[in-house]
């Protein structure tokens, strides 16, 4: 069994973003600590503020972000960072050859529960050594270094991808080791099982309100088969059931915020997302073409997203192509 270290020793990819790759695993460690100790450490509840998406944080939101700040000001590979949970772009290391948008902590609804979160992470290429900008970081989830996601379950788990495949790691508390327990996930093309936040439908656009309805009658309709319905509400958690069994994850377009085009983030969730599951042999979309392939706007543009497996992707975007 290999672990972490070993893995990125052997590894083909530069060493400088195998670097920035294992200090977001340590952080993340640190993390899963506080994760681990819940209400113990007090780390639950609302921190009493709103992000700059006018979403309430909670504590373990700023806690988490402040601890992977920290952690990606401190290497010198990371020229600066992009998080869910601050405004703006923030510097790091100006002669640093990467920039690192991460969502600290995914399905933050799930912490007061004791249930599934999340970390996940896009590395970027920098560009030159000057001032860091918003504008340097607008660049298509095609472009992206490495992806990956740290899932806060029954185990810890890093799932990540430099472009060739994606391996997946188990976190062994008894000695502090990432363990490689899956070396390349492959990613099933057909599946009887999708993700959606149902109490939303009747605001969703009539395609999908189709493809689903298509899905719901199961072997007496269209589509001839049974399927199943899984939510975490937790991205993490969700894509990484579909990485391991298959499935379709979407979160659509709704109507209730007509002018918000989705609810996830472009950079820090459908583009990371996006990487993994195409790096599985899956597909990513949003309701009119590949993730991968938006050009960004900005930092915390939102996005709607299709992804999953690749069979099933592609028929719920030609319910959309119609
Ligand atoms: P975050 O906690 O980082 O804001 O992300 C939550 C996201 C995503 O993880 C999840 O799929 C979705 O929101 C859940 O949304 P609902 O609460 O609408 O189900
Ligand atoms: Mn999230
Ligand atoms: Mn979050």
């Amino acid at each position: 069994m290999k672990t972490l270290d070993a893995f990125l020793a052997e590894s083909a990819v530069e060493p400088s973003l195998n670097d920035v790759i294992r200090r977001i695993a340590t952080c993340c460690e640190a993390i899963n600590q506080q994760l681990q100790r819940g209400e113990l450490a007090g780390i639950l509840g609302s921190a009493g503020a709103d992000n700059v998406q006018g979403e309430t944080q909670k504590k373990l939101d700023v806690i988490a972000n402040d601890m992977l700040k920290e952690a990606l000001q401190a290497c010198p590979q990371v020229r600066g960072i992009a998080s869910e949970e601050e405004d703006e772009v923030v510097a790091a290391n100006l002669k640093g050859q990467y920039l690192v948008t991460y969502d600290p902590l995914d399905g933050s609804s799930n912490i007061d529960i004791n249930s599934m979160v999340g970390t996940i992470f896009s590395v970027l290429k920098g560009q030159g050594d000057g001032p860091v900008s918003e504008q340097e970081f607008l660049q298509p989830g095609r472009d992206q270094a490495a992806a990956g996601y740290v899932l806060y379950g029954p185990s810890t788990m890093l799932v990540f991808s430099t472009g060739d495949g994606v391996s997946m790691f188990t976190f062994d508390p008894a000695t502090n080791d990432w363990i490689q327990t899956v070396e390349r996930v492959a990613l099933a093309p057909d599946t009887k099982e999708f993700a959606i936040n149902m109490s939303n439908q009747r605001f969703w656009a009539e395609p999908m309100q189709n493809y689903v309805a298509d899905l719901l009658q199961g072997s007496d309709g269209p589509r001839g088969k049974n399927f199943n319905m899984r939510w975490v509400a937790a991205m993490v958690a969700d894509v990484h059931r579909i990485l391991c069994r298959g499935g379709l994850f979407s979160y659509p377009w709704d109507s209730r915020k007509p002018d918000q085009a989705g609810k996830l983030r472009l950079m820090y969730e459908a583009n990371p997302m996006g990487m993994l599951v195409e790096q599985a042999g899956g597909e990513a979309w949003t309701d009119s073409g590949r993730i991968l392939d938006i050009q960004p706007e900005k930092i915390h543009q939102r996005v709607p997203v299709i992804l999953g497996s690749s069979e099933e992707v592609k028929c719920c975007v030609e319910y959309h192509q119609r």
